[in-house]
């Protein structure tokens, strides 16, 4: 059976970290356990900065946990942008940074158990047609430019034609739950971590306080390594919107191959690699992009992704299945650093769904600030950069959908369902009385009712059919069936509420 949860999690005994129980009083507090998190708390080690983790749920088992984890300089259609955005010296920082945190991953995975899973592969990006060619030839120039090792080859052995292929040789791919449990073991007992310690709020004064679990903890600084920073300060859940892909797992049947990490050029996106495991070789497939909440782009994508393995591998059955989510900042490159001018409260976001190694260059900006050292890197990322750009007009569409959503959905209550059609087991929305209501039939048939209204902002949730959870289009924050966050920018759980009546037609 199906399982719809992350393949790196499966079968995983992972230690667990206590929950936060008492005051603390220390000088870099780490909130988020995901790559960038833990990276800024191995990069702390051994400094003399006493530097504890807070991490909401589990460490590892959010955006970083379930990712794709190709570890690479090979970022899709990246470079000729940021060249148009920051000009070469900008772009050559981005792959001379990026290019150190691949080797530096690679370095730390292999003295990790089972080398969490590293593999070297090349990665290529593939053109279906004479467009997508061309716009692959400019990539590579723009690439070579940069001195990356990338050619363009015109066959990788796919079970589909390709119009061309732009090539990085010696890339990597990991089990990224594995690599963090591995990372938490490298940062080891002088740094504490806390799990199922979720930051609810926080002051900035000439010390930092933030509340967990009705704790406080009091820091010279906070990094907010929290994928989108939850803190209103910079404004950053409205410089990077957020977008979704589902993903699958499946073993690859006997007769079939795929040798390196693929991802498309073309819409709707596919994104492949293997992974070994149990003497089995899997193919993790991504599809399509989709806006976190819209459960029906969310099943045209996953269709769309199990008609393409169907018909190109041959794959029926699958044996796992989820979502992932991330934020596309407006000119290519992540915000990292203050979240404003001399700011203690630090953020790092809008990795654009390549954050395994920008989340490690993110890490070493935020340590070598803390530790008074350059990093060469810094400037590109500036966290409090506003700057007109030739990504303006994507990203003006991503904003104003996410207003829409605000102003547009929440008025007309158009997503709303009657309370008869959601079967066991299902879930959607109801306009009730004014109200939006997110609500969830149980197997025995019990309606269980939250407000449809996110804690953050105020836009409408959608229910998310796959994970089961209900997220917010706005800027990405998801909540678990019980209403719970899983991730911001909300720190607050929904709203509970009467259940609807049964004939309640929702609208
Ligand atoms: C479909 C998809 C595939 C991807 N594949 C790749 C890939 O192949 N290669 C690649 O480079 N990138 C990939 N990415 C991007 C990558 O997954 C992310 O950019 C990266 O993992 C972000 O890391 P993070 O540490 O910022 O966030 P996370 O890993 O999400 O860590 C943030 C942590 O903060 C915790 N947290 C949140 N709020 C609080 C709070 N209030 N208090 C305490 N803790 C809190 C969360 O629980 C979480 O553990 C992919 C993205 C998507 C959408
Ligand atoms: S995440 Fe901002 S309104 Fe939902």
């Amino acid at each position: 059976m199906e399982k719809n949860f992350p393949f790196w999690s499966d079968e995983v005994e992972a230690p667990s970290y206590p929950a936060l129980g008492e005051d603390l009083e220390v000088d870099v507090a780490i909130v988020g356990g995901g790559i960038v998190g833990m990276h800024c708390a191995y990069r702390l080690k051994g400094s003399g900065l006493r530097t504890v983790v807070l991490e909401a749920r589990r460490i590892g088992q959010q955006a970083t946990g379930r990712s794709t984890a190709k570890v690479t300089t090979q970022h899709g259609r990246k470079y000729e942008k940021l060249i148009r955005s920051f000009g070469r010296e900008g772009a050559l920082a981005y792959a001379d940074a990026n290019e150190g945190a691949i080797l530096e991953i690679a370095r730390l995975a292999e003295s990790m158990e089972g080398k969490a899973g590293l593999e070297q592969r090349d990665a290529y990006i593939y053109a279906v047609d004479d467009k997508e060619a061309l716009q692959l030839e400019q990539e590579a120039e723009a690439a070579r430019s940069l001195g990356l090792p990338a050619d363009l080859v015109h066959d990788a052995g796919l079970p589909f034609p390709t119009t061309a292929l732009l090539k990085y040789r010696g890339q990597f791919q990991f089990d990224p739950y594995r690599y963090i449990l591995g990372l938490a073991g490298l940062v080891g007992h002088e740094t504490p971590i806390y799990e199922q310690s979720r930051v609810t709020s926080w002051g900035e004064g000439s010390r930092c306080h933030l509340e967990v679990n009705g704790r406080t903890v009091t820091a010279q600084h906070v990094i907010f390594a929290t994928q989108m920073p939850i803190i209103n300060e910079g404004l950053h859940f409205a410089k990077a919107f957020p977008f979704a892909h589902p993903i699958v797992a499946a073993p690859l049947p006997p007769d079939r191959r795929l040798d390196g990490m693929f991802i498309s050029v073309g819409s709707p996106s596919h994104s492949l690699r293997t992974a070994e495991r149990d003497g089995k070789t899997y193919l993790i497939a991504v599809g399509g992009e989709y806006k976190g909440g819209d459960t029906k782009q969310q099943q045209d994508m996953l269709t769309d992704l199990r008609a393409f393995l169907r018909q190109h591998f041959g794959i029926e059955e699958f044996s796992h299945c989820w979502t992932n989510e991330d934020f596309r900042p407006m000119d290519g490159a992540a915000f990292v650093g203050p979240a404003e001018r001399d700011s203690k409260l630090l953020v790092a976001t809008g990795f654009d769904a390549w954050g395994i190694s920008q989340g490690v260059v993110a890490a070493d900006i935020l340590a070598d600030r803390l530790l008074g050292r350059t990093n060469e890197a810094a400037m590109l990322f500036d966290s409090t950069r506003i700057k007109p750009v030739s990504g303006a007009v994507e990203f003006t569409k991503g904003n104003l959908e996410a207003a829409a959503n605000l102003f547009g959905e929440r008025l007309l209550q158009r997503a709303s369902v009657p309370v008869k059609s959601i079967a066991p087991g299902e879930a959607g929305i109801v306009s009730h009385g004014g109200d939006l209501l997110a609500v969830r039939r149980d197997e025995k048939g019990t309606l269980i009712a939250h407000s449809a209204v996110c804690t953050h902002m105020g836009c409408a949730l959608g229910w998310n059919a796959i994970d089961r959870t209900w997220d917010c289009s706005c800027h990405g924050s998801r909540f678990d069936e019980l209403g719970e966050v899983i991730s911001g920018p909300a720190v607050a759980p929904l709203q509970q509420r009467s259940a609807p009546d049964e004939d309640d037609e929702g609208a």
